[in-house]
């Protein structure tokens, strides 16, 4: 473990792993670090903790600063047990903690470490925590890159603990990228490559929250801290998080009994024109199918949908969708969708004759695996006439789908 103040009072506590880490079916060939940070004020505060594995070490390195029973709050950016592992440690020891985290982290961190009886303290977007001498403000940060993330900065230090954000995976005791004895560059890009570009549409909410802030050093979870040129990593996360040039183009295919299928189609086209892209829907009942596959050619991404009767599809889709095989679809995205009263059997059964396809075919276990995001489904299924939480459904996997086409990376 080490350990260096970056204020007064303010001390980093990282914990070096120099093994070749796997994560994120990763492997960290430089290893990373774990950092979490004390603010040794008047009402005592620790921010983040280490890995799991390392949970007793990090209260007994933590023990040398400060009696854990001083402890009035442990402020849990992100339940991902590479910074929360050491909560249940920590809370053990410091029985008058508080937990500070967001409404989804608090059961989060329950049911992970046992802590029903504990305190916590839920926070929302902007909402500060005086901590005797230091303020903390908080910035929910939805999906980044989990649910239940935020980010905490000190408003009298000046100082910003985004955790995964801006973070590098190098297991270092260089505890600064000026101190560093190369360029972080490539290790801090290969990181958000690895981790942040999944979610970077959120990554915008994140550098406009930074522009009311005077932030002043940058500390995150892993690898390094930066104080100097911190625009420059700023920036970066901007311009590898912006759109491409949009060029775009989706078609959505469809069958449907009672209009339910056709909504699900044109929510999705709404949410794709949200996004600027040109977006072309058929009923493949009343369009000409050398139109469908023409358009299907020229497009960046093709939704097939049809309504279940009988078990299987309805109308002409099949017939689409046999002419799909056959066709060189390389490099394009393709998903399925459909409304459903029962068991929704022709959403999968449009599915396997996407497999077919050499169609880049969207599931929910490709993204589960890639980007560790629960609330994206492919196929798209909906019971019913969709609305509410089934529109939600829609929206985010369309949204998925629009930032996967518009990714500059
Ligand atoms: Fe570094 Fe999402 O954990």
């Amino acid at each position: 473990m080490n350990k260096v103040m970056l204020a007064k009072n303010t001390y980093l506590l990282g914990k070096m792993d120099d093994r070749e880490v796997p994560f994120h079916r990763l492997i960290l060939a430089k290893g990373t670090t774990y950092n979490a940070y004390l603010l040794k004020t008047e009402k005592p505060t620790v921010i983040d903790t280490v890995d799991l594995e390392f949970g007793r070490e990090f209260v007994e390195y933590l023990s040398e600063l400060i009696d854990p029973k001083e402890i009035q709050y442990i402020v849990i950016n992100h339940t991902e047990p590479d910074h929360s592992g050491g909560l249940a440690a920590l809370a053990g020891r410091a029985p008058n903690a508080t937990i500070v985290c967001t409404e989804i982290a608090v059961n989060e961190l329950k049911e992970m470490y046992k802590l029903h009886s504990r305190s916590f303290l839920v926070v929302k977007d902007g909402d500060t925590l005086d901590i005797g001498g230091k303020t903390l403000k908080f910035k929910e940060t939805p999906y980044l890159h989990t649910e239940e993330t935020m980010i905490t900065y000190c408003i009298e230090d000046k100082i910003l603990f985004p955790c995964d954000i801006f973070s590098t995976h190098v297991a270092t005791n260089a505890f600064f990228a000026d101190e560093a004895d190369f360029d972080i560059i490539e290790d801090f890009i290969g990181y958000y490559n690895a981790i942040i570009h999944p979610h970077r549409r959120y990554v915008r909410t994140v550098i406009n929250a930074l522009q009311e802030l005077d932030v002043q050093m940058i500390a995150p979870s892993h690898g390094y801290i930066l104080r100097e040129d911190i625009q420059k990593y700023i920036d970066l996360y901007a311009t590898m998080s912006a759109d491409t040039i949009n060029d775009k183009k989706v078609t959505i295919v469809y069958t449907t009994i009672r209009n339910s299928t056709k909504k699900v189609a044109d929510n999705l086209k709404k949410i794709f024109e949200e996004n600027n892209i040109q977006t072309s829907v058929f009923n493949a009942d009343k369009s000409d199918k050398a139109t469908i596959l023409e358009s299907i050619k020229e497009a960046d991404a093709v939704f097939i949908g049809s309504s279940t009767k009988y078990a299987d599809m309805i109308g002409n889709l099949e017939d689409v969708l046999k002419d799909l095989i056959k066709m060189d679809l390389e490099g394009k995205i393709g998903a399925a969708f459909g409304s459903y009263g029962w068991s929704g059997e022709a959403i999968e059964v449009i599915q396997d004759y996407l497999n077919q396809t050499n169609l880049d075919v969207q599931s929910t276990s490709h993204v589960i695996k890639t980007t560790g995001m629960t609330h994206v489904e492919f196929p798209v299924r909906v019971r019913f006439t969709p609305k509410d939480e089934q529109l939600k459904k829609i929206e985010h996997s369309a949204t998925y789908v629009a930032d996967l086409l518009l990714s500059a990376i």
